[in-house]
């Protein structure tokens, strides 16, 4: 057809199945793939003495051709641990204080996307669309110009793209922000984050807002623009009624089906969950103090309610993360210590992952779900959990303010301010005593946000922009 070819490049690729659990980008980016076919570039997720300049892999699943290089031992540590993951993560996650600067990875990260967009550059044919994912690839946009790529070039950001006072103090943030604009498109998940960027552009590059999508800086006009992404909604929900989601569905129902309150009296289920990779930005510690101020304040919810943390083990070669894990392991052991009976353990937490489908049957059992992220570019579980219940009985969603998906889920999730305690204790509580009526209503409103701002959606209507974006590389050399 005369579709143009979509190219996807990002870090991690695939797999398409629903094997296994991802991130964000994997979620969104093969849910979206898998429905308008295309190549998918990135890292095979293996190191090699060549790194980069090893032999190409390719594999096609469906209609997704995926080729994926590997990395040395070396080029990952300066690429994805150091500078992505050391540097970049906790900076546009407001952590400044957890993030270091060093000249050695900022080398070897834009080495890195030299290599990447080198080894992609024979792969492109004339008319393709390539699109570039992700805070690994900030400068692969320049370096296909330079290697000389001349068609349509777009880029999207899945995290948030932090405050100027913030991006500021990274070393090579003009480098960054002027190495974007070689890109035509550059998405964003929430407005905020857009401006985030274009106020940088302004106070620090003396650009121009042009209008509403468009900024100027010297010779270069982008077009920067929110797309916030989704999920394949339908496809998840089906997922929710498969056998797999059904048998983990009823285990954890007849875990919490006959349960007592503390007063001995029959109590509904009070099943609440979270499941986030083990990541400082999620907020699990300071839910954990929720969970723990909620049994406290109302402690009704002694002997009856059941918090499940599902929190797959991420980057832990990184000493945040491990020392994160060892706080969370300890806070919970805490938490159960004292609240604890013979017959009733109130906060599970388990570090191994779920397929996607099993995942939906978690989500069908609980009665709230928790995200509560200190920030988040978007976070789909909140749109999975969504699509995920069942109708006639569904779920509360208790959600950050810092959460980029708030935009689309306000119309019915609980909002919280995951650093205030009381704050989160007292929406577990409303959650968990709401009545049919009032879930059912906030759900529909949700529901409705979920199925309409589909991944497919969202692929299509950054297509689209690219497409009719004008493009003028003569103008460029
Ligand atoms: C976030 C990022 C993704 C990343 C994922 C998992 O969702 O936006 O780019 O792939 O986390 O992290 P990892 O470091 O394991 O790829």
């Amino acid at each position: 057809d005369s579709n143009p070819r979509l190219v996807a490049v990002s870090n991690r690729v695939g797999p398409l199945s629903d094997e296994g659990q991802a991130g964000g980008l994997v979620v969104g980016l093969s849910d979206a793939l898998k429905r308008r076919g295309g190549v998918w570039f990135g890292w095979s997720g293996e190191t090699s003495k060549e790194g980069t300049q090893g032999e190409a892999k390719t594999e096609v699943q469906e209609n997704v051709e995926m080729t994926t290089i590997d990395m040395s031992q070396e080029e990952l540590q300066g690429f994805y641990y150091d500078y992505a993951n050391r540097s970049l993560w906790p900076l546009l996650h407001y952590r400044l204080d957890l993030a270091e600067f060093d000249r050695v990875s900022d080398k070897v990260y834009r080495q890195v996307n030299h290599r990447f967009a080198v080894r992609l550059m024979p792969h492109l044919k004339e008319n393709d669309l390539v699109w570039v994912h992700d805070y690994h690839f900030f400068y692969m946009g320049s370096e296909l110009r330079q290697a000389g790529y001349k068609g349509r070039l777009g880029y999207f950001l899945h995290i948030p793209f932090c405050a100027p006072e913030v991006f500021s103090a990274l070393p090579a943030s003009h480098d960054i922000v002027r190495a974007l604009l070689a890109y035509d498109v550059i998405g964003f998940q929430t407005d905020t984050d857009r401006c985030n960027f274009v106020s940088f552009c302004i106070s620090e590059l003396g650009g121009e807002k042009l209008d509403e999508d468009r900024v100027r800086v010297g010779d270069r006009t982008v077009i920067a623009k929110p797309f916030p992404i989704g999920i394949d909604a339908e496809g998840y929900a089906r997922f929710a009624v498969s056998p797999e989601a059904g048998e983990h569905e009823e285990m954890l129902l007849s875990m919490t089906r006959d349960r007592r309150n503390s007063d001995g009296e029959g109590a509904e289920r009070k099943l609440i969950v979270g499941v986030d990779r083990m990541d400082y930005s999620k907020g699990l510690l300071e839910r954990f103090y929720g969970f723990e101020r909620l049994l406290e304040d109302y402690p009704e919810n002694c002997g009856s309610a059941i918090f499940l943390q599902v929190a797959p083990l991420s980057r832990s070669e990184l000493d945040a993360y491990a020392e994160l894990r060892d706080e969370l392991e300890r806070t919970a052991g805490h938490l159960n210590g004292r609240f604890a009976t013979l017959d009733w353990t109130p906060l599970q937490m388990m570090t191994r992952g779920f397929t996607r489908k099993a995942l939906a049957g978690i989500y069908r059992a609980a009665r709230v779900c928790l995200v509560t992220p200190l920030r988040d570019g978007m976070n789909l579980v909140a749109k999975e959990f969504v699509a995920a219940q069942d109708p006639e009985d569904p779920g509360v969603l208790i959600l950050s303010r810092f959460a980029g998906a708030l935009d689309e889920l306000k119309c019915g999730c609980i909002v919280v301010n995951p650093y205030n305690t009381d704050d989160v204790a007292a929406a577990m509580q409303r959650a968990l005593t709401m009545p049919l009526e009032e879930r059912k209503r906030r759900w529909e409103a949700m529901r409705e946000a979920v199925f309409t701002g589909t991944a497919q959606r969202w692929c299509q209507s950054f297509i689209d922009m690219l497409e009719t974006s004008h493009h003028e590389p003569a103008a460029q050399t």
